[in-house]
């Protein structure tokens, strides 16, 4: 017996019978995004590691354990890419945009690749929504970033996932944090897991995070609020609260938020659901003010997010039984001449914009062809038979009212176009 394959752990497969929730979700969000002035940007799914290296931290979960790096490559070494923000950054330097315009604002629709033990919602190959406004460091923005996510959350229909807002301040602000938190674990030193006692020097920040029951229990007894703070950073995270207060949107701020990439300064936040489990952030983002010139690249701030697709369809209602697309029109033929007439003709009702198939069969039976024709919820039949082919015409049914015509080869095109613009509702 022939192996058969599986699609590999963590990935999916995301079948015709599910795609419109894609669709509807990647539409909703352009059409949003587009009012904000957010373009397009599409960059390549794979990048010189360093790039990765470089942006998230050597540090960072992302890049020691989850990193995907391609093997057949003898001299750089590339990785898949396990986020957008680094790309997006290399592809603004890159293009000089900075010179074009003060404020670039880019969105991205597509798969991120992270090595990760698979669980609900979390995949090897998952898809984010983001987007990056680079050029500008103001709270107005910070805040306007924040609430479009929680525009786009909202509009996608989803209900009842809470925001987290922090700040990390300033370069010198982060360090302070992290003496602020060593000081404050060190005490506790023992009851961390393992991993949590090597982060305590290499990257302090990822204990927060860490999903060890003790180490929860230790983090939830800290003493961290926003001393870490220069007077300017606090005002201006301030600023950031103020401006999402005038746009009314609900926020709670939690000084443990640090997020596991080390290129963010200041605000920071989070989208979470609990209905997702462990596994319950729905998206995030923040600002990153010196990733442009760690890279190369022009002092410029930025700040923007991603949205998981994979989760947003988890924790939104409705998901479970697509909406059935139904066909313009359905060729039924018989015989062999039938079927070769009928392959013409569908390349002329297409060319109207109509959808339309057949069975390309010429075996099959009548009924078989008008079974088919019912499963595809098709407007409407073409009926080519011994009886047109002769007469030169094709019979139309309506297969809602079950009336019939007969129109000539030449005319069918402009009849069924008619039909469905004028009836675009059949069915
Ligand atoms: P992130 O928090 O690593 O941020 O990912 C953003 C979102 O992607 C998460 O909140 C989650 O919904 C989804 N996600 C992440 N990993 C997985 C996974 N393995 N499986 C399924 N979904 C996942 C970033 O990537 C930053 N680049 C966001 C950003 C943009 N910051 C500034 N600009």
């Amino acid at each position: 017996m022939l192996k058969k394959f599986s699609v590999p752990r963590g990935t999916a497969d995301i079948l015709p019978s599910s795609i419109s929730y894609w669709q509807g979700v990647e539409q909703k969000a352009r059409q949003i995004l587009e009012t904000y002035r957010f373009m397009e940007i599409r960059t390549p799914i794979f990048e010189e590691t360093a790039l990765f290296t470089r942006s998230l931290g050597q540090t960072s979960d992302v890049v020691q354990k989850q990193m995907l790096t391609l093997s057949s490559q003898k001299e750089d070494s590339f990785s898949l890419r396990p986020e957008g923000t680094a790309s997006i950054a290399r592809a603004y330097i890159e293009n000089d945009i900075d010179k074009k315009q003060k404020l670039a604002k880019f969105y991205y629709i597509g798969p991120m690749f992270r090595g990760e033990r698979p669980q609900k919602g979390r995949l090897r190959q998952f898809h984010h929504i983001g987007v990056e406004a680079i050029g500008v460091s103001q709270p107005l923005l910070d805040a306007e970033i924040i609430s479009l996510s929680v525009r786009l959350l909202s509009e996608f229909g989803i209900k009842g996932f809470k925001l987290k807002i922090n700040s990390l301040g300033s370069l010198e602000d982060k360090k302070n944090l992290s003496i602020l938190l060593r000081d404050d674990l060190k005490k506790n030193l023992s009851a961390l897991c393992e991993d949590c006692q090597n982060r305590f020097e290499r990257n302090v920040f990822r204990i927060l995070d860490c999903k060890n029951e003790n180490c929860k229990k230790v983090v939830h007894g800290l003493h961290i609020k926003d001393s870490h703070l220069s007077e300017e950073s606090r005002k201006y995270f301030e600023n950031v609260r103020e401006a999402l207060d005038l746009l009314k949107i609900s926020y709670e701020v939690n000084p443990l938020l640090v997020r596991g990439l080390d290129y963010y300064t200041h605000t920071v936040f989070e989208l979470s659901h609990e209905s997702l489990g462990s596994q319950d952030a729905l998206g995030a983002g923040g600002r990153y003010d010196h990733l442009m010139e760690e890279l190369g690249g022009p002092n410029v701030g930025a700040v923007g997010f991603a949205l998981g697709v994979e989760r947003i369809l988890l924790a939104k209602p409705g998901t479970e039984s697509p909406v059935e697309s139904s066909l313009d029109v359905f060729v039924v033929t018989r015989g062999e001449e039938a079927v070769k007439k009928a392959f013409v003709l569908l390349n002329t009702i297409r060319s109207h914009s109509i959808m339309a198939d057949m069975s390309y069969e010429p075996d099959s039976s009548f009924k078989s062809q008008m079974r088919l024709a019912d499963k595809l919820k098709s407007k409407y039949v073409l009926l080519l038979g011994e009886d047109e082919l002769k007469e030169n015409v094709v019979t139309v049914k309506d297969m809602k009212s079950g009336e019939q015509q007969k129109v000539s080869f030449e005319k069918i095109g402009e009849v069924i176009k008619n039909k469905i613009c004028s009836h675009p509702e059949v069915n």
